[in-house]
């Protein structure tokens, strides 16, 4: 039995079939959320989630869309964020914003007898903190799971303190701890394990170019995504 962890597919299609495509025998899926903003194919990895994630929380960039606020982020990230936010905004339609609203912020659940507890970005559910693995064991104090799932940080990282274990599955489609690759993890057979693969990602700037974005968000998005300047 596999449960596949993905998070913060941000719009990459192209990272997130390549995900799929190596891991095409699934039993259930996790997204640790941030479905969409930055990437340019919202709507498709969006339903995508819909239709196949088991369990879903809310990332701070599905807030912003679904609530029309600000995703709290910092820097040159902030700025394309907002760019690309306000184009995804036109291509959602009603169903796909009440999905991003009725996503919970927190969602514990049991798969093979363990207790996995998820959330964006904090074990108690906070969407915007960005937690650094050496801050984890502080943050997991009083917790009762058997897993912590987070994304957020688009960094991967695997830690266990005694019976907790906290993972960050990585970007699936915004690395960056290493860019032009798809991260993700995969739960199986009593094994935690991080995974990540190439993917195409001059497929994925091809169709950034063809965005109604100003070029410098789409020059920086490139580098985003390639890690090359
Ligand atoms: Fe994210």
């Amino acid at each position: 039995m596999k449960l596949l962890i993905v998070s913060d597919i941000h719009g990459n299609l192209a990272a997130l079939e390549a995900v799929l495509a190596a891991e095409p025998q699934r039993d259930a899926v996790a997204f640790c959320g941030d479905v969409v903003d930055y990437g340019p194919q919202p709507v498709e990895c969006l339903r995508w989630v819909r239709e196949s994630a088991d369990h879903a929380v809310r990332g701070n960039h599905d807030n912003a869309v679904g609530f029309d606020m600000d995703c709290q982020c910092m820097g040159t990230f902030r700025e394309y964020s907002v760019a690309t936010r306000a184009w995804h905004r036109t291509l959602l339609d009603q169903t796909d914003y009440e999905f991003l609203r009725q996503l919970p912020t927190l969602d514990l659940f049991e798969w093979e007898r363990k207790h996995f507890r998820m959330a964006h970005a904090t074990p108690q559910g906070d969407l915007f903190e960005y937690l650094s693995v050496e801050q984890w064991r502080d943050r997991i104090v009083g917790v009762d799971a058997d897993f912590i799932l987070l994304g957020h940080t688009h960094v991967q990282g695997v830690q266990t303190f005694g019976t907790i274990t906290v993972v960050n599955p990585g970007s699936v489609g915004l690395a960056r701890d290493r860019q032009g690759e798809a991260c993700y993890a995969i739960f199986q057979d009593g094994q935690m394990q991080l995974k990540r693969i190439p993917y195409d990602v001059e497929c994925t700037i091809a169709a950034m170019r063809a965005a109604p974005l100003p070029h410098q968000v789409i020059d920086g998005m490139a580098v985003a995504l390639t890690g090359i300047r």
